[in-house]
């Protein structure tokens, strides 16, 4: 049985940014997020029609951080190490920095944004702009034969029918071929009260006990966990087929007792968190107010999708931030979904007129604070919700 704890309230796409004359269309639902006792997954109650968040405005683009590129590097060169895969396929493979650590000629990429598909196309890679499914993964196997390796990043939690997906995973993977992704972890979320990682496009959080029992239904099995650092505290988790070889290795039991332990089998361990989001969203509003009230100069750090969750659910617009700044390009002379704040590009926003910035690539901060030594420097202050509302420089 789906057990409602949270509601995060009416919420906009988190990665649609506007323009002023598509405000009136704006599409909204109510984020309701849920707790399933059967499997212990964690998932919105009402999904949003993937075409409406992942289509060709898709605005995420993944190397505007040098964190996440060397990340991705990182990952390849160890992988390849390791593995030797030949066959290779990405889902999700945005706009190709991981996949193109791969020889073009062996490897697959299956993105349904055709922006970024066609970036990737143009890296020569063969490229399906489609989502992932059974019937895809039939249509790859017929043509390229089965993947030593399927890998995906931040994806496989945006995908609502999970069965489907795990299944054309398994009828994909060669025999002794592993299945590698990773996504925020649910663990680290309710540890740092980061409910941000709540929006459109997380269809569910993952914990490893949840996959865990989704996995073993399509005769698949966890055999290494890697805890992460990125989006704010990700797990990756490797897979293989049930009849392989590859062994079992005791990161996967000590994620399981620690999940365990902290509570995320339980239902009221999602009730106290859902008591620290409100208490997190009136401290948050109370330390807004107070810094208008001292005419202090406020902008946010970073239009993440995780901004729009938290700026929605707490009712800040721009009479108490007054614009976001971006590095991204696509994002840049538009506006934060639902809020309508301004989003400019950090040469014009970033200046010495600011006092405090929210900081809302959170995830990003140890880069951020190595960039902007200048502004620490002059007295300008930050602000986080995580893992509670504090002002820091
Ligand atoms: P990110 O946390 O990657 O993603 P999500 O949308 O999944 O929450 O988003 C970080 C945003 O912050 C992204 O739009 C790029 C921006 N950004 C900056 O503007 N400056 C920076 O120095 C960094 C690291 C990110």
């Amino acid at each position: 049985m789906k057990k409602e704890f949270l509601d995060l309230g009416r919420q906009p796409i988190a990665n649609k940014f506007l323009n002023k004359n598509e405000f009136n269309d704006e599409f909204f639902f109510d984020l309701k997020v849920v707790f399933d006792d059967k499997t212990k997954l964690v998932s919105l109650k009402n999904f949003v029609k993937p075409e409406m968040m992942f289509n060709e405005s898709y605005a995420y683009h993944a190397s505007m951080s040098e964190t996440m590129k060397i990340h991705f590097q990182d990952l390849a060169e160890n992988i390849q190490n390791e593995f030797f895969p030949t066959n290779v396929l990405e889902i999700g493979s945005n706009d190709g920095i991981f996949i193109r650590h791969f020889n073009p000629d062996t490897s697959v990429a299956v993105e349904p944004c055709e922006n970024f598909a066609d970036i990737v196309k143009d890296m020569e890679y063969k490229t399906y702009a489609k989502f992932w499914t059974k019937e895809l993964s039939s249509l790859i196997k017929q043509e390229h034969g089965t993947m030593d390796l399927i890998y995906a990043a931040n994806c496989i939690c945006h995908i609502q029918d999970l069965d489907d997906a795990f299944l054309a995973v398994k009828n994909l993977l060669s025999e002794d071929g592993i299945f590698v992704f990773e996504d925020p972890s649910l663990l680290r979320m309710m540890e740092r009260g980061s409910y941000d990682q709540l929006y459109d496009e997380h269809a569910h959080i993952f914990s490893v006990t949840a996959l865990s029992n989704l996995l073993d239904k399509h005769g698949l099995e966890i055999f290494r966990v890697d805890n992460l650092n990125v989006h704010g505290g990700s797990n990756r988790i490797y897979v293989k087929s049930i009849d392989s070889d590859i062994p079992v290795e005791m990161s996967v039991q000590m994620n399981l007792n620690e999940e365990k332990n902290f509570g995320l089998t339980r239902f009221k361990t999602y009730e106290i968190f859902s008591n620290r989001v409100q208490k997190s969203r009136d401290e948050l509003l109370s330390m807004l107010r107070t810094l208008k009230e001292e005419g202090k100069k406020v902008i946010a750090y970073g239009a993440a999708s995780k901004v729009t969750t938290v700026f929605n659910y707490c009712g800040i617009d721009d009479s108490l931030v007054e614009y976001i700044t971006d590095t991204t390009p696509s994002k840049i002379g538009k506006c934060q979904p639902g809020t309508h704040i301004p989003i400019v590009s950090p040469d014009d926003g970033f200046d010495e007129t600011v006092d405090v910035a929210y900081l809302g690539a959170w995830n990003f901060r140890t880069e951020i604070m190595n960039k902007e030594t200048d502004y620490l420097s002059r007295g300008g202050k930050f602000i986080t919700h995580v893992p509670q509302v504090m002002m820091f420089s």
